[in-house]
């Protein structure tokens, strides 16, 4: 993962099939960020396999599997946050980096802790240090590739956080910073100005260090990134890792209105997962699944949603959530997947999503 190229670039490179069979094949690479960051065009979000989904934390070896056929595939980019478990996600890609650190790119995230009824953000400077401490050796790797601020501490201010960050950087614990942004909220009556409390954080901690990506939503069913918050990045040279680019499980198509969600699966009291908001919803998949149709029996409504979020921008990184070796593999090969100026119209036309708060 070199660091000569200028951020939002973006090539394709050979890589050797040597864990899958042998034989070398193309993957996208992308540059990043202030400290020009080379990371796979389509990355894994690691938070299902022990956080939030239904399932998780029972599928421990089959989780490091697909951690592996991710990279085996050139998704490099492993997210993570020392609160998915919380801990036990960092522990589990231990297990893969401890034989393949140099095959992978590692963001991870602090700043919040879970209790037993409240997650809290902790954003003292000393508690940072003591986070990636810890982070580092659940990971078992000496230098975490992005260090995220998961959520600003209200009764801290964002600078001292940062700054905390920052001497990581320079004690070479953490290559590059960013911020996630996942906790922004809609008010009930709608998403105008979602992001604008991001960018002031941001215009902050710029000018403490720089940042180097941000983790947001964004995906066909959740666009508001694209307003403001992707053109700031994009003015700026920061990445963008787009979190939830399958809309939780719901644009692949693989999910059925009704079929209802465990209490500790985050889709059991989202809006936009009631049975009959999923009903609601439903041609919002049937146009993916038409738009995959044109391109070939084997292409899926996922492979076409993770292409849209990937042609939004070259400092766009889709981080899209997976447990299971299959998903991981479909996924990686979106990036293969060029959408026609007539599939990108179909997509703009496509029903806005309902949420039982609409
Ligand atoms: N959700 C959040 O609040 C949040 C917050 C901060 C950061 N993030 C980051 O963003 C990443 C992505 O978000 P996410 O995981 O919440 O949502 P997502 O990527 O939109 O969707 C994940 C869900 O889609 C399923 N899936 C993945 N690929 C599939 C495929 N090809 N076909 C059918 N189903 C497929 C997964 O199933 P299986 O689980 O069964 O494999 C999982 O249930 C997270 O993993 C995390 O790293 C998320």
């Amino acid at each position: 993962m070199g660091c000569a190229r200028r951020a939002g670039s973006q090539r394709l490179v050979w890589v050797p099939l040597e864990h899958a069979g042998g034989g070398y094949f193309q993957v996208e690479r992308r540059t990043i960020g202030a400290a020009a960051l080379e990371v796979g065009a389509i990355g894994l979000g690691c938070m299902p396999m022990s956080w939030a989904y239904t399932g998780s934390q029972q599928r421990g070896d089959e989780s490091v599997r697909t951690v592996h056929a991710a990279l085996d595939r050139g998704s490099t980019l492993l997210d993570t946050a020392d609160m998915y478990g919380p801990f036990t996600n960092e522990l589990l890609l231990g297990r893969v980096l401890k034989e393949r650190r140099g095959d992978a790119f590692v963001s991870t995230k602090c700043g919040l802790l879970v209790g037993e009824q409240h997650v809290v953000a902790n954003g003292r400077p000393g508690y940072v240090k003591r986070a990636c401490d810890a982070s580092l050796r659940r990971l078992q790797t000496d230098t975490i590739d992005l260090y995220q601020l998961h959520r600003a501490d209200p009764e801290v201010p964002v600078e001292e956080t940062w700054g905390a960050m920052a001497e990581l950087v320079g004690a070479g614990k953490v290559r590059a910073l960013g911020l996630c942004a996942v906790g922004a909220r809609a008010t009930r009556r709608g998403r105008a100005g979602l992001h604008a409390g991001t960018i002031r954080q941001l215009e902050r901690v710029q000018q403490v260090f720089p940042v180097s990506a941000v983790e947001a939503e964004l995906s066909v069913w959740s666009p508001e990134a694209l307003e403001t918050l992707l053109p700031w990045c994009e003015a700026r040279g920061v990445g963008f890792l787009a979190a939830m680019p399958l809309g939780n499980g719901f644009l692949t198509g693989t999910l059925t209105p009704g079929q209802g969600f465990e209490p500790d699966d985050l889709r059991a009291r989202h809006p936009r997962f009631t049975a009959e908001m999923m009903a609601a919803n439903q041609p919002i998949v049937a146009g993916l699944r038409r738009i995959a149709a044109r391109h070939g029996e084997a292409v899926t409504p996922a492979q076409v949603a993770l292409a849209w979020v990937l042609g939004r921008g070259r400092h766009v990184v889709p981080v899209p959530g997976a447990k299971r070796e299959r998903w991981a593999a479909e996924n990686a090969a979106a990036a293969e997947l060029r959408l026609t100026d007539r599939d990108l119209a179909e997509i703009g036309e496509l029903p806005r999503a309902r949420g039982s708060w609409d």
